[in-house]
C-alpha cells in the first residue's frame, strides 16, 4: 500500500507536537499519530529531507542517516562530511539490541607523541596552528562505519548507491550558501586560503570569502561521491583518492602530516556496547570510549539523581550550583581518565556506577563552589563548532542517534584537491601534552599514540522508558556536547518539558572550568547574584550546540515530536505513516 507522509517543517527550528490528519480528511490539530510514524531530524533542511525521501522508500534508520550524511557532507561542508568520522547509536527493534558504531577517525601509525608540541616542549597554540594542516589529519571514519552499519542494519531494501542521490545533484548543481555556512567561511576565510582546492571552493576570484545566498557548486565532490556511490569504500581507502589524500596530507604546505596508503587500507570501523546507565527509571545508552560523552554523561545523570531536581527550579540558583558543580565533578574525571578504550585499561564502569556518584557527590557543598579545577576521583575498580547531529526514527520502530564531525569548522581546512572534500583535524582532539604531572609520572591517556583513536565529546545518546524507546537525541559542539546533552535529558526528565521547550531553554554548563551560561540567564540577578555569592565564577556565552532531538510517541497522548535547535537551521520532518 502506498502511504502517504505527511510533513511538517520549520525552518531554524522547532516541530512541536500537533496532530496531523490524513489526506483529505480529518481535521488539522486533532487527528492522533498513527502506529508506523517516524521522524528525521538533523542540522540541515536539505538534509533532512534526503533521509525522510530514503524512509518514503522503505529504507530503515540507518538507510536514511548515510542519505542524511551525504547531503550534509555536500551543504555543510564545514562541519562533518567523507573527510571526518562519526559515531552512532542504534536501537535495532528486531533483535531489541542497541549497538554503537564507531567510525572516528585514527592516528596513523608512524605520528610521534610530541607532535603537537613545539621544539621548546610546549603545547603548539590550538587556533589557528594546530588545528591547521596535515598534521592534525586522522584517518577518516565515515564512509567506513556507514557502510558497516548498512550491511549490518540496514534496510536491505535500499542499494548502496542510492543514498548519495540527493548529494552528488546539491554538489553537481549547487545550492544557496545558508547564513551559517557563510558565517564559517568568513570565520576560516584565512585558514581557507592557505591551500589552493580549499581557496577554489570557498573563496571568490578575488580571495574574499563567498556569500549568504551565492550558489556553491562542488563538482569535484560531485565526482567523488559518484565513485562512492559505485565502489563503496575501497574507492576511498585504496586507490586514487587514498592516493590523492595521502598526498594532499604529507605535502601539505602548512604543518605537513603522517597519513600513509596504509594507514587508509588498514582502518577499521567498529562495532562497540554502548555505555547505559539509569536516570530516574529511564534507561540511557549512550556513545562508549572513544567518546567521553556516554561515560561522563551517565556519571553527571547518577550525581544528580541524589538530589531532588525536580522540586528545584531551573532558574534558581540551588538547581545551577547543583547542576555546575556535578558536571565539574565529572570532567575533572573525564579529563583524568578517558581516551581510546582499544589503548588502555579505562575506568568506564567506575565511573558510571551509583556509588561512585554518592562518594563523588561529597564534594558537593550547597553552598559554596568549588574554586578553580575540582581534583578528579580516584576510581576505586578499573574497568574495562563543527559537527553535526541526526537523529532518526522509522516506522518499525528503530532508532539512530548519530553525530558527525570534521572536528574544528573546516577540519584542518585543507580540501583534496581534486577529490573536492575536507579533511578533518580530529588528531587535535588528543592531549598536546603527553603527560598529566610536570614530573611526566602519569601518562596521558589521551595522548597521541599512532593508530589510536583521539577522545571525543560526541554524545548521541538514546533513551529508553518502560523498555521502549522513548527519545533519540545529541548535538555539536566540542566539549560543550556532554553538557548540551545533559541540559536536554534533564528539562526533558525532571523539568518535564516538550521538545520544543527542552531545546529552547537556555543552557548551563561546566567543563571543570567557570560556570558557562548562556546569554539569556544574565537577565536574572536574583540568579547570577545568588550564585556569585556561592563563590561562582560565571561566564556569559552566547547560544552553543545545535542538538537535535526525537521523541517517541507519548503513549498517553499519542504524540511523536521532534525538535531542531533554534541555535541552528536545521529542521525537523515527522510523517504520520497514515494509509492512503
Ligand atoms: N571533535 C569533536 C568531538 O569529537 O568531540
Amino acid at each position: 500500500m502506498k502511504r502517504i507522509f505527511q510533513e511538517f517543517f520549520l525552518i531554524l527550528a522547532l516541530l512541536i507536537p500537533v496532530f496531523f490528519s490524513s489526506a483529505g480528511h480529518g481535521k488539522a490539530n486533532t487527528e492522533t499519530f498513527r502506529l508506523g510514524s517516524a521522524a528525521v531530524v538533523s542540522a540541515n533542511a536539505m538534509a533532512t529531507r534526503a533521509g525522510m525521501a530514503v524512509l518514503k522508500e522503505g529504507g530503515n534508520a540507518i538507510d536514511a542517516a548515510i542519505a542524511v550524511q551525504m547531503v550534509l557532507a555536500v551543504s555543510e561542508p564545514q562541519s562533518s562530511g567523507i573527510g571526518g568520522g562519526c559515531f552512532l547509536v542504534y536501537y535495532d527493534k528486531k533483535s531489541n539490541k542497541v549497538i554503537a558504531f564507531d567510525g572516528r577517525e585514527a592516528a596513523p601509525k608512524t605520528i610521534p607523541t610530541d607532535v603537537f608540541l613545539d621544539p621548546q616542549g610546549q603545547a603548539i597554540p590550538f587556533y589557528p596552528e594546530r588545528i591547521t594542516g596535515g598534521r592534525s589529519v586522522g584517518v577518516p571514519g565515515c564512509v567506513k562505519v556507514l557502510y558497516k552499519a548498512w550491511k549490518n542494519y540496514g534496510s536491505g531494501k535500499i542499494p548502496w548507491d542510492r543514498f548519495f542521490k540527493e548529494g552528488i545533484s546539491l554538489a553537481e548543481n549547487g545550492f544557496p550558501i545558508s547564513g551559517r555556512l557563510a558565517e564559517a567561511i568568513q570565520g576560516e576565510r584565512a585558514r581557507l586560503n592557505l591551500f589552493p582546492a580549499s581557496r577554489q571552493i570557498f573563496l571568490d576570484s578575488r580571495g574574499e570569502s563567498k556569500k549568504q545566498g551565492d550558489i556553491l557548486i562542488q563538482k569535484d565532490l560531485a565526482a567523488t561521491l559518484r565513485a562512492l556511490a559505485a565502489g563503496g569504500p575501497p574507492v576511498f581507502y585504496e586507490g586514487d583518492i587514498a592516493r590523492d589524500m595521502v598526498q594532499a596530507v604529507r605535502e601539505a604546505p602548512v604543518a605537513p602530516g603522517f597519513l600513509s596508503l596504509e594507514d587508509l587500507k588498514k582502518y577499521r570501523a567498529v562495532s562497540r556496547r554502548p555505555v547505559s546507565g539509569v536516570y530516574r527509571g529511564l534507561k540511557i545508552y549512550s556513545m562508549p570510549p572513544p567518546s567521553s560523552g556516554g561515560t561522563t554523561l551517565i556519571e553527571t545523570l547518577n550525581m544528580l539523581e541524589l538530589f531532588p531536581v525536580d522540586r528545584m527550579e531551573r532558574n534558581s540558583p540551588e538547581f545551577v550550583h547543583l547542576f555546575s558543580e556535578a558536571q565539574k565533578l565529572a570532567f575533572a574525571d573525564r579529563n583524568r581518565y578517558l581516551g581510546d578504550s582499544d589503548y588502555g585499561l579505562l575506568p568506564v564502569k567506575a565511573l558510571i556506577s551509583k556509588p561512585l556518584a554518592a562518594e563523588r557527590v561529597k564534594a558537593i557543598n550547597p553552598e559554596q563552589a568549588i574554586q578553580g579545577k575540582a581534583d578528579p576521583v580516584v576510581p576505586v575498580t578499573l574497568g574495562n563548532t563543527s559537527t553535526s547531529h541526526i537523529s532518526i526514527v522509522d516506522a518499525a520502530g528503530n532508532a539512530l542517534a548519530m553525530t558527525t564531525t570534521i572536528e574544528h569548522i573546516f577540519g584542518s581546512a585543507m580540501v583534496v584537491p581534486r577529490r573536492g572534500f575536507v579533511l578533518n583535524n580530529e588528531l587535535t582532539d588528543f592531549d598536546a601534552e603527553p603527560s598529566l604531572d610536570a614530573d611526566k609520572k602519569i601518562p596521558a591517556p589521551n595522548r597521541v599514540q599512532g593508530g589510536k583513536r583521539p577522545l571525543s565529546s560526541m554524545t548521541p545518546t538514546l533513551i529508553f522508558k518502560d523498555g521502549s524507546p522513548y527519545a533519540s537525541l545529541g548535538s555539536p559542539g566540542g566539549t560543550q556536547i556532554i553538557g548540551t546533552v545533559l541540559n536536554l535529558v534533564v528539562n526533558l526528565v525532571d523539568f518535564k518539558m516538550n521538545a520544543e521547550q527542552a531545546m529552547k531553554a537556555p543552557r548551563i554548563i561546566n567543563r571543570n572550568g567557570p560556570l558557562e551560561m548562556e546569554r539569556d540567564w544574565f537577565a536574572d540577578n536574583v540568579l547570577i547574584n545568588g550564585l556569585k555569592a556561592m563563590g561562582h565564577e560565571i561566564v556569559m556565552r552566547e547560544p552553543f550546540g545545535n542538538a537535535q532531538l526525537v521523541l517517541f510517541r507519548d503513549p498517553k497522548t499519542n504524540q511523536l515530536s521532534a525538535a531542531s535547535d533554534p541555535r541552528g537551521e536545521g529542521t525537523a520532518l515527522i510523517d504520520t505513516g497514515g494509509p492512503e
